[in-house]
């Protein structure tokens, strides 16, 4: 891997994300999904002087991607080869916070989908794999030669929304063993009757299986909420996702953080205490504009959503007394301890 595999991913809505992250000179940013440092990048500039960016990334072979491009930024830029589920430990076991801004570029990166042996790409033969990092055990392998039809079926239908999921789980275990990327796309397209129309007749189940093997789901709505823990009072929180599961995962915690009462409708009395964390910087998905998807086809079904960080009236009245912590509660004794919002 070397900075030329940097370019063949283009970082989608450059420009919106600078701009929705309000980055400025000094501030300190997360990238919690580094990939090829494309917005990384943009945000250390952006934040020139002094701004810091500690960056987040699963994938070993995109940290040595990132670490190359990022190199110029020297003390500026930290990279993590870690899972953006831990954000929370790995900022406050550095003492990165409070937190100017984050964001999460979800999924995968056209540099690992160009990366023939990975599996994520059914255009090329390569093993049953899709893990973001090599350390996670379970593979594709695993999950399509030794999980049941109907534990197959579910991936396919929850994580692919695949209406065809319990004949494709049924032909997949009928065809075990299926070793390669090619053989399972071949079994899935065999399932649906053919190809038809310009979309591959495998690709909600590559995407399901991807899903399931590495958490995707659970890890975000983890680290979101983490997020919003970090960020300092006005830090901002951005997120692009590329399809529909994402998205309703990031506007439902969005939508419940930024209301002040997320008691049930049927309550004639709001028991729940909640308190908005978060304000909604805009209320409607922003998308990419026509230029963008037409320079970059990838960025069509990317929908990014922005969050801004309140202060609690709880930590509204600690920091009257000049000691606003933000909402760390359970890890103070780690956090860096009294934190000064100007
Ligand atoms: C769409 S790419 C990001 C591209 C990047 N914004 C750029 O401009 O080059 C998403 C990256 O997030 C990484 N990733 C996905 N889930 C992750 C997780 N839970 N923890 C850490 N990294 C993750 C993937 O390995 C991939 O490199």
């Amino acid at each position: 891997m070397n900075n030329s595999a940097s370019q063949l991913h283009i970082p989608v809505m450059l420009d919106e994300v600078i701009s929705g992250l309000k980055v400025e000179a000094g501030g300190r940013y997360v990238d919690c999904t580094v990939g090829a440092a494309g917005h990384s990048e943009e945000i250390l500039k952006a934040s020139e002087p002094g701004g810091q960016l500690l960056g987040i990334e699963a994938d070993p072979q995109a940290v040595e991607v990132a670490r190359n491009r990022l190199e110029k930024f020297g003390s500026s830029a930290l990279l993590v080869n870690e899972n953006f589920s831990n954000l929370e430990s790995i900022c406050i076991e550095r003492n990165y916070l409070p937190v100017s801004g984050i964001l999460f570029d979800l999924g995968i990166s056209s540099m690992q989908l160009s990366q023939a042996g990975r599996g994520f790409s059914f255009q090329s033969d390569a093993d049953l794999d899709m893990r973001f990092s090599p350390e996670q055990e379970l593979t594709v392998y695993e999950i399509v030669n030794n999980y049941d039809e109907a534990e197959i079926a579910r991936i396919i239908y929850k994580y692919g929304e695949e209406p065809a999921s319990r004949r494709i789980a049924r032909n997949i275990v009928k065809s075990r063993p299926v070793k390669t990327t090619v053989e399972l796309a071949g079994v899935v397209e065999k399932s649906k009757g053919g190809r038809r129309g310009r979309i591959h007749p495998a690709t909600r189940t590559f995407q399901a299986f991807r899903i399931a093997v590495n958490k995707e789901l659970e890890n975000l709505e983890t680290a979101i909420r983490q997020a919003i823990n970090l960020l300092g009072y006005t830090g901002r929180l951005v997120i692009i996702s590329y399809h529909s599961l994402e998205d309703r995962i990031v506007k439902r915690i969005l939508q419940e953080e930024s209301r002040d009462c997320i008691c049930p409708s049927s309550s004639p009395v709001c028991t729940c205490n909640h308190r908005a964390r978060v304000k909604l910087v805009n209320k409607k998905v922003i998308t990419p504009s026509v230029q963008e998807t037409r320079l970059n086809p990838r960025s069509r079904s990317a929908r990014m959503r922005i969050a801004e960080r309140l202060m609690t009236p709880s930590e509204s009245s600690l920091n009257s007394a000049g000691l606003f912590l933000v909402g760390l509660t359970g890890c103070l004794a780690g956090a860096a301890g009294f934190i000064n919002f100007n």
